[in-house]
């Protein structure tokens, strides 16, 4: 299937089609029944990822989110927009400035852009009171969020819940010298984790949040959330299906600290205070889907998942 390339489609521009959230959104998009043209934002049109963006039916337009007019030029002509800004290849000062350009482009265009799908999270420092003051990677986006709804845009926060995907990078189970695995993170084991297989399913609630009519914009949004599980469910599922011993590790505060640093640390700490949504009730959210969208729970997920490097001790 190929995005659609008829006039009467919408066009929705996508910034960062080709990473793991905008991906998802783009295969979600072209696989509705509803047509769509799609606008695929990247730095570099001629990179494999690009290529087969362009393959696909996008056409895929070269742009710095840093470049307010490159921005304003991807926006021009679209119907919605959807937007993630990566805080981990920039950090917060950059993060911040690349959104506001975004949120301003998304504004100067109001004449065409109906529907602006952001991807934030909670603003902690706010929600926790100032309990939690360092979680920078989800204040700025919690700051975005606020700004284009103070802005009056017509925005629908879709907020990916936590990524899956982590643990097979920097949330590894890690091999312990027995043989058996510890999942290890400065929370009580009875912590839930919102979770998401992002690269599948993070798409399916941005075209629910479009299509289903149940969701407002302005101050719309949806909690991207596949599954809610304790840290020891999460440990023991993964080990079942992996079939060695694996159990969850609650690490010393201080001592995580010392190796991921304030910000993680405290986030893990929200997650045990009030939870990655600050609260906010998940299910409603999971009504935008629509009924083939069959979002994977995590232990598909690591069903499914090559953990040869991870089990070797390697990953
Ligand atoms: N890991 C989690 O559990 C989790 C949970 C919720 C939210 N998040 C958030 O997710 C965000 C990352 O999203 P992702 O996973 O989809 O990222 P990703 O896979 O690394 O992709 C990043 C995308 O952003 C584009 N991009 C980055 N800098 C750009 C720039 N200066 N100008 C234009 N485009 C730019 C890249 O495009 P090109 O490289 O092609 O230019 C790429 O398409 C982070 O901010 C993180 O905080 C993560």
């Amino acid at each position: 299937m190929v995005a659609s390339t008829s006039p009467s489609a919408p066009l929705i521009t996508v910034f960062g089609s080709t990473g793991i959230q905008g991906g998802s959104v783009i295969d979600h998009l072209i696989s509705s029944p509803k047509p769509y043209r799609i606008r695929a934002v990247t730095r570099d049109p001629t990179k494999a990822s690009s290529k087969k963006l362009q393959e696909m039916g996008c056409e895929v337009v070269k742009a710095e989110i840093n470049n307010k007019d490159e921005v304003e030029q991807a926006v021009k002509g679209s119907e919605i927009v959807f937007a993630v800004t990566n805080f981990w290849e920039h950090g917060a000062a950059a993060e911040l400035q690349q959104g506001k350009n975004i949120i301003a482009a998304v504004k100067a265009n109001l004449s065409t852009v109906k529907t602006f799908i952001w991807s934030g999270i909670e603003h902690v420092s706010k929600v926790s009171g100032g309990k939690y003051t360092k979680v920078e990677h989800f204040d700025t986006k919690g700051e975005l969020t606020e700004l284009a709804r103070s802005e009056g845009l017509p925005v629908i926060n879709v907020s990916a819940a936590m990524y899956m995907e982590n643990s097979l990078g920097m949330m590894a189970p890690r091999k312990q010298e027995d043989g058996s695995f510890v999942v290890a993170f400065p929370i009580n084991p009875s912590t839930k984790l919102h979770l998401i297989h992002t690269r599948r399913d993070y798409g399916a609630y941005v075209v629910g949040a479009l299509e289903s009519g149940k969701v407002k914009v302005g101050d719309g949004e949806v909690l991207a959330c596949a599954e809610e599980i304790t840290a020891e469910d999460l440990a023991k599922q993964w080990g079942e299906v992996n079939n060695v011993k694996c159990a969850f590790y609650q690490v010393p505060v201080e001592q995580f600290q010392a190796q991921a640093g304030d910000d993680l640390t405290q986030m893990f700490q929200w997650f045990q205070d009030f939870g990655y949504y600050g609260g906010k009730d998940t299910k409603l959210s999971q009504e935008v889907l629509s009924p083939n969208a069959k979002v994977q729970k995590w232990k598909e997920f690591v069903k499914e998942s090559d953990w040869t490097k991870v089990l070797n001790g390697s990953g």
